[in-house]
């Protein structure tokens, strides 16, 4: 036999990390932890402490301390107390201390990565490779932002407080993702790591201490999901950022709705990896085995969909099973394993009973013939085919090391399938044409897709969802505006329940629109009374009769009647969204195109400003109504002007890959206009919405819904597509319900009193929609640097990440 014949029969030889080290580290606090609370250890209030195990052999690892509501009100009051120092401190200093941080994850990195791997039965080769690298990645990276934060959000301030709540699957990444930005941004920080890992996190509180970190900006507080509970129900909280089920997703939405708290969702994910026929086949094979064996498949981003081109089902199919033969699993902490252990027992029973639901449904279950560990929580990797699409292991996630496969035809029925769940995290395309994989990318709906790569993190892409995925990026530009809020809004007053807007708030920037009533030759005359009339809806491009057959009446402060608005109901907001849908064209439409449909109904507005103006005089003061209309035309100009502006970016992450950010449209959105500022709040929350591609159902000022009546023709008459906006008239508390309940309604815009942005969050918890919200605050649409430009652009997009790779 030669040498080569040899090398290529002989067996793996163990190959195990050196344990020592975070041996040693466990020894030393006695394996018993308590939580890190205003720079010191606190034991838990009430004394209970629960067990962390080890998964490769299911043996105990250290004991920690089980937090209760008291710890998390020590931990909140801490946080508070640091902050104002903390906020206080120049962005260079607090560069410098997210700077040290990083330099000490890398000085600890081996200690993290076996500690990581122990607690959570990860390969070695993965957290050492991975996952501690991006940790002090994402360290490097927000400390840059901290340093450039004032120059580059000088309208922007922290959040305040922020409680974070992590999950098991990838420890102290996950802690990375949630502490640099809250810290870049000035905020200070409760951290609840999850039960099953968090050994990791409390190694990181010790690298606080010795980064010098004031005490109070990082608190971390051990415990279960009862923790996490009275952390997101803690009322000095201003920020909860969660990673985790969907499940607990809706139900910290839930427990949050009617506060005032800030949330972002990290949840669940069911990617699609699609495969082309021209794909390379072999390193698809590779990149699949990333997809869904990386992490024992427990990653919220993995390609646990297999959808092939049916040409190429066959070969791919017998590929991946040669393959699947060569994977490795075993003791995690051996250098050369592929798979490592399940997490917990729990986790692994119901990766069996999902598996074995499948097999029920109709799929084939192939596995390897592999050596199993004889202990521990292990599960071999898995291959399930003749998958149906509406099969349970084809919609629910799995979170572990199985692959749904299924075929397809045509790249529009790949599309279809890929889009055919609730959630929309991730998704990976394979095909030698880019001109297929970006065509391809851009249609589906998933924060970031892969073309020819899978599972590429950098700190400066964004990372998050779509639908029941969650919402808010991290990473990036826009995961660090999840920490922060514009400078006016926190101050701004509540809105006062009666309708009025005090005439200050509009009069001296009326006099910034004189250039534009220098292209009239007359003043108008405002004072002939309003006529009383009736208007009708706007769907679909056309006038409609309201389902119920009723009106509402509108009547002035004096109680004078102004006309009749009809009553919208459940079913005229249905065929309102059912328009929206079929608009794609607006949506597809080029941002030129976008822009120009804008300009013209600015044109169109203009010369109506005189009797558009006499008609607001019905229910607002002379000098409001002129300020309403000739700031609506400049508002309106203005988002024309962002529609090819508010462009997306391309990043350079340290791999030979750029990452197309794109700020896509969220989709189909409703909007509850405010009820002061009857066409200047309409205008304000529409606009930006066009802008930016969305299509749109509006109902309007409920103090005087008449004014939308007379823009129906001015929509007809600027080009813009049947469907792309839609009116409702109507009360808020009987349209918001079924806009929020819609599916197909993808976010909901709330701009009216404070109940109804609770009641906008509450009543869309089922489908975790995107809502914005005035909070109950009273906007000054009057101030162009308020209610106009980026912070409405950004809330009608998404950033798509879409990376790709070069080089041979
Ligand atoms: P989980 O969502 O219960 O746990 C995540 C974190 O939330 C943990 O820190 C937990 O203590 C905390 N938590 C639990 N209940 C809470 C509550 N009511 N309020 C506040 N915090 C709470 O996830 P679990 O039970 O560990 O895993 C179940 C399934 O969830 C997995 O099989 C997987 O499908 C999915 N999952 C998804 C993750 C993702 O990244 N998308 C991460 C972890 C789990």
């Amino acid at each position: 036999m030669s040498i080569a014949e040899k090398f290529v029969s002989m067996e793996y030889g163990p190959a195990p990390e050196d344990s020592k080290e975070a041996v040693t580290w466990l020894e030393r606090h006695a394996s018993r932890f308590q939580h890190f609370i205003g720079g010191a250890w606190l034991a838990p209030a009430a004394g209970a402490y629960f067990d962390t195990l080890d998964p490769s052999n299911g043996e105990k690892l250290a004991s920690v301390a089980q937090g209760s509501a008291a710890d998390v009100d020590a931990a909140v009051k801490a946080a508070r107390a640091a902050s104002p120092g903390w906020q206080a401190l120049s962005p260079h200093a607090r560069a410098r201390y997210l700077y040290a941080i990083a330099r000490l994850v890398q000085k600890h990195s081996r200690l993290l990565a076996v500690l990581e791997t122990m607690d959570n039965g990860k390969p070695i080769r993965e957290s050492r490779d991975i996952d501690i690298p991006l940790v002090a990645r994402h360290f490097y990276y927000h400390a840059g932002w901290a340093q450039l934060l004032t120059q580059e959000f000088p309208d922007y301030v922290p959040c305040g407080v922020v409680g974070q709540i992590i999950p098991w699957n990838f420890p102290l990444l996950m802690l990375a993702w949630k502490i640099a930005p809250a810290l870049a941004t000035g905020n200070t920080v409760v951290l609840k790591p999850a039960e099953f890992t968090p050994l990791t996190a409390l190694a990181f509180a010790g690298i606080c201490q010795e980064a010098g970190l004031p005490a109070g900006v990082v608190n971390i507080i051990t415990g279960d999901g009862s923790t996490g509970e009275a952390l997101v129900k803690h009322p000095d909280v201003d920020k909860i950022a969660f990673t985790g089920s969907t499940e607990v997703g809706r139900a910290i939405r839930a427990a949050t709705a009617t506060s005032h708290k800030k949330l972002t969702l990290e949840l669940g994910g069911k990617s699609p990896f699609i495969v082309f026929e021209d794909a390379d086949l072999d390193s698809t094979v590779e990149g699949l085995v990333d997809g869904i064996w990386f992490n024992q498949g427990q990653v919220c981003c993995a390609g646990s969909r297999l959808l092939m081109q049916e040409s190429i089902a066959e070969i791919l199919i017998s590929k991946i099973q040669t393959r699947m033969g060569t994977l490795r699993i075993g003791a995690p902490l051996d250098k050369a394993i592929d798979i490592g252990a399940i997490v917990a027992q729990v986790q692994l029973d119901r990766i069996h009973k999902l598996v074995e639901q499948g097999v029920a449904d109709g799929a084939t279950c192939w596995q390897p013939q592999l050596a199993m560990p004889a202990r521990g929580f292990y599960y071999p990797p898995t291959l399930l085919s003749n998958v149906h699409p509406t099969s349970i292991v084809a919609q629910q996630e799995i979170f572990g090391p199985v692959l749904a496969a299924m075929t397809f035809r045509t790249p529009s029925e790949a599309v279809e399938l890929a889009n055919n769940t609730v959630y929309g995290l991730a998704a990976c395309v394979w095909s030698e044409s880019i001109n297929v994989a970006l065509h391809v990318a851009a249609q589906l709906k998933a924060g970031v897709v892969w073309v020819n790569c899978t599972n590429l993190f950098d700190a400066a892409c964004g990372f998050g969802g779509y639908r029941e995925s969650g919402y808010g990026r991290e990473g990036g530009r826009e995961g660090l505006l999840e920490y922060m809020e514009p400078a006016w809004f926190k101050s701004a007053p509540m809105l006062a329940t009666e309708f009025s807007v005090p005439s200050s708030q509009f009069s001296e920037k009326a006099g910034s629109t004189d250039d534009h009533r220098d292209n009239h030759t007359a003043a108008p005359d405002l004072r002939t009374p309003a006529i009383d009339r009736t208007v009708k809806l706007y769907i679909a491009g056309k006038q409609a009769r309201p389902d119920s057959g009723y009106s509402m009446e509108v009547r002035a402060a004096d109680g004078r009647l102004l006309g009749e608005a009809p009553l919208g109901n459940r079913k005229d907001i249905r065929n309102a969204v059912e328009a929206a849908r079929k608009a794609t064209a607006w949506g597809k439409a080029t941002a030129h195109n976008r822009a120009q449909v804008l300009y013209y109904c600015a044109e169109n507005l203009s010369q109506r400003r005189d009797e558009i103006a006499h008609r607001l005089t019905a229910i607002v003061s002379d000098q409001q109504a002129i300020a309403e209309v000739d700031l609506s035309i400049e508002r309106i100009f203005s988002y024309a002007a962002w529609a090819d502006k508010f462009d997306g970016a391309v990043h350079n992450p340290p791999f030979r890959n750029v990452a197309i950010a794109m700020n896509e449209a969220i989709g189909t959105v409703g909007v509850i206009c405010p009820r002061e500022a009857p066409l200047l709040g309409f205008f304000s929350l529409v606009m930006p919405l066009l802008a930016a591609g969305n299509t749109v159902i509006a109902v309007p000022s409920e103090a005087y819904p008449l004014i939308t009546g007379d823009l129906y023709q001015l929509f007809d008459t600027s080009d813009l597509p049947a469907g792309a906006l839609n009116i409702v008239t109507g009360y808020t508390s009987q349209l918001l319900k079924p806009l929020a309940e819609h599916d197909d309604v993808d976010a909901l815009w709330c701009f009216a009193d404070k109940a109804s942005a609770a009641a906008a969050k509450a009543m869309s918890i089922g489908n975790l929609k995107q809502v914005f919200t005035n909070e109950g605050r009273a906007i000054d649409w009057f101030n162009p640097k308020i209610a106009e430009g980026r912070w409405f652009l950004e809330h009608a997009t998404q950033v798509k990440n879409i990376w790709v790779p070069y080089g041979e």
